[in-house]
């Protein structure tokens, strides 16, 4: 079964490039990423793994951990890593789980029969503090993510999480940010002292309360 927006993720205990990892320790007190690739030694894999290898920093001052799942096994994953390290200029520092049984494949529900009877699709969930899932997308194989836009929507959890605040469409750091339909504009105007624009009453801004 799919696993949907507020339910806790499911645990897993798996060997990775790292070792045996089981995933709720690995997380701890961070939030997570945890993203599918269709098999090992493809194109599009090896931008993508790479990319979230240069985006380490950027992931960390988020307290983001990052795991990928390939349902190749351990030796295949290290001679590629090998080969992602080099062509992308950077160093994976991340795990990488050897599912080559399909159980975490499985249980997150990363195989879908049409697209192809054996390789996981590009499944991608953020994980919040919580164990609760706050976001999944799913792209085809033929697409590599975006992983700016997957930094996007983590500031924008992140945010949500911590103020009564949504993000609009495009929204950037820095650009103003919605105040909750739960929240009174009275109520508003005391939690946000740099003020509250309505334009109406359900559409009201305010900047971005953490800067
Ligand atoms: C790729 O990563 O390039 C890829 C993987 C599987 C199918 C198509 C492309």
């Amino acid at each position: 079964m799919s696993i949907r927006l507020g339910d806790t993720v499911p645990d897993f205990t798996a060997q990775s490039t790292m070792g045996e990892l089981n995933f709720y320790n690995y997380l701890g007190d961070s939030w997570g990423v945890l993203f599918s690739h269709p098999a090992d030694y493809t194109p599009v894999c090896t931008t993508e793994l790479g990319r979230t290898a240069q985006l380490k920093e950027e992931f960390a001052k988020r307290n983001v951990k990052a795991i990928a799942v390939s349902v190749d096994p351990i030796d295949k994953h290290s001679g590629w890593i090998n080969d992602i390290n080099e062509t992308q200029h950077t160093t994976v520092d991340f795990p990488i789980i050897a599912d080559a049984d399909r159980t975490v494949a499985t249980l997150y529900d990363m195989i879908h029969p049409n697209a192809s009877a054996t390789a996981t699709v590009r499944s991608l969930f953020i994980i919040g503090l919580d164990k609760k899932l706050k976001l999944s997308i799913t792209y085809p194989a033929s697409t590599g993510r975006n992983f700016t836009e997957v930094l996007r929507v983590i500031d924008s959890l992140q945010l949500s999480a911590e103020y009564s605040v949504a993000t609009p469409a495009d929204w950037q750091q820095g650009d103003d940010v919605i105040v909750a339909l739960n929240v009174s504009t009275e109520d508003a105007e005391k939690k946000f002292p740099k003020g509250v624009r309505v334009v109406k009453p359900y559409l009201r801004y305010t900047p971005q309360p953490n800067l």
